[in-house]
């Protein structure tokens, strides 16, 4: 989207949680953040950037002259970066709202896939879709999103599994770009499952992952990373060691869904091939923990994932960042089998599944999640020079989001590039010339 132009003034907020940096820290880390309230301030955004942080109330005589300007009074609302979905699988055909009735009689994840369901159900159905179909229902996804406060999310493939289907999903991804407010970050994850044609030649297709796909999807520029579902009876340490590296090669950062439901090693994978972050961890020992606070790999953790899973048991998020100081990242992992949009419901979770505290949760959503893809120099903070993606809370102070979960009304206006993109009060605008 483009940057919005002339200014954008929010005045007195109840509170305005910046995130910044502290000096001394690498920008990122959980630790190297700190919440930096400011009580009753303003935000002066221009060009789609943070061109001033006040600690005071905006005056309108002091309105410049030279350009049109919007003045939002957000008296008593809380602002915070946009939120950031590190880890979703954006656009999909069909839906599988069936298979909850399969595991609440006990129907296990991986029993559901063998028999034909879960992901190669949802594959079926996307290599079905045309291109337009999944911009379609990609854009519908990111919409209700947005209208949650998501600015930016991740989006992987994975449904089309063939070369040609891959492509069509991550083409569908590009071009949401342009259709969308919010921004979509392409991954390639041709190794979801091994698709029907080539069950009994599971090499031939990692073959074509690695000679075609990997190769092709660089050349286009689609993707920016890819990914691997290594699990038990998906793809094994070696074979994800082989298509993460040779993504790496071409250009394309490892990110990797690890030790998800059986602990096989995926963390230590994930630092051996220096991913950018590794996802679910849900099964992780200390060693996994330790490897990835050695090479700076980012934890992406999903309980919306655990909740759909109906297995009660959460990634340790306290471990990671009290014993490890890991800068823990949230995300929705929005799926045909986890259809959830909104990161605030996570925050939620996090909270209340896995003891993170408001403060953590909220870092996790925005500065740590935007790092777990690369972005944080450009989003994920509210500093000066920083992208104008912000959400406006219905509430005085940022501990009102996860303890007011499941409320429509939460969020008050969304604001990406400077541009408000969704808004519940449009009487609190005013705008000069
Ligand atoms: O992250 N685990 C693998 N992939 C998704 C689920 C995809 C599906 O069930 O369709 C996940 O949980
Ligand atoms: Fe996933």
């Amino acid at each position: 989207m483009n940057p919005s132009k002339g200014t954008l003034i929010l005045t007195n907020a109840s509170e305005i949680v910046t995130l910044k940096s502290k000096d001394s820290m690498p920008k990122f880390r959980m630790s190297g953040h700190e919440l930096s309230l400011i009580k009753n301030g303003s935000l002066i955004i221009q060009n789609g950037r943070i061109s001033d942080i006040l600690d005071h109330p905006f005056s309108e005589s002091h309105f410049p002259t030279s350009e049109p300007t919007t003045l939002v009074d957000v008296t008593n609302k809380t602002v915070i970066p946009g939120l950031v979905d590190s880890h979703t699988h954006l656009s999909f055909a069909g839906d599988r709202e069936d298979e909850l009735e399969k595991k609440l009689q006990g129907v296990t994840y991986l029993e559901i896939l063998k028999q034909g369901g879960g992901i190669m159900r949802t594959v079926k159905a996307t290599r079905k879709a045309t291109v337009n179909e999944l911009i379609r229902r990609g854009k519908e996804n990111a919409d209700i999103m947005l209208k949650h406060g998501t600015t930016t999310i991740e989006a992987k493939s994975g449904y089309g599994l063939d070369k040609e289907n891959e492509i069509k999903q991550l083409t569908a991804f590009n071009k949401l770009n342009e259709v969308c407010a919010s921004s979509i970050v392409p991954t390639y994850l041709g190794a979801h499952a091994i698709p029907p044609e080539y069950s009994d030649q599971r090499e031939k297709y990692i073959d074509l992952i690695l000679q075609e796909a990997i190769p092709e999807i660089s050349k286009g520029r689609l993707a920016k990373f890819i990914d691997v579902f290594c699990e038990k009876e998906v793809f094994s340490i070696d074979e994800s060691r082989e298509i993460l590296l040779a993504g790496k090669n071409a250009g394309l950062r490892p990110k990797i869904h690890a030790d998800e439901i059986v602990r096989t090693g995926g963390a230590q994978l994930a630092a051996e091939v220096e991913a950018i972050s590794a996802d679910h961890l849900l099964r992780t020992d200390d060693d996994g923990f330790n490897a990835l606070a050695d090479v700076g790999v980012i934890p992406v953790l999903l309980p919306g994932t655990t909740l759909s899973l109906m297995n009660n048991e959460y990634p340790r998020a306290r471990r990671m960042i009290d014993e490890f100081d890991l800068p823990v990242a949230l995300a929705t992992d929005l799926n045909p089998n986890c259809f959830c949009f909104s990161m605030l419901q996570i925050m939620t979770l996090a909270c209340f599944n896995m003891k993170m505290t408001p403060e953590e949760a909220l870092l996790a959503s925005t500065i740590n999640s935007a790092a777990a893809i690369g972005l944080h120099e450009n989003i994920g903070s509210i500093e000066v020079g920083k992208q104008a993606d912000l959400v406006i809370i219905n509430a005085p102070n940022y501990k009102h989001i996860p303890y007011k979960f499941g409320s429509a009304s939460l969020v008050d206006m969304v604001i990406k590039n400077g541009k408000v993109v969704a808004s519940n009060t449009p009487a609190l605008i005013k705008t000069t010339m």
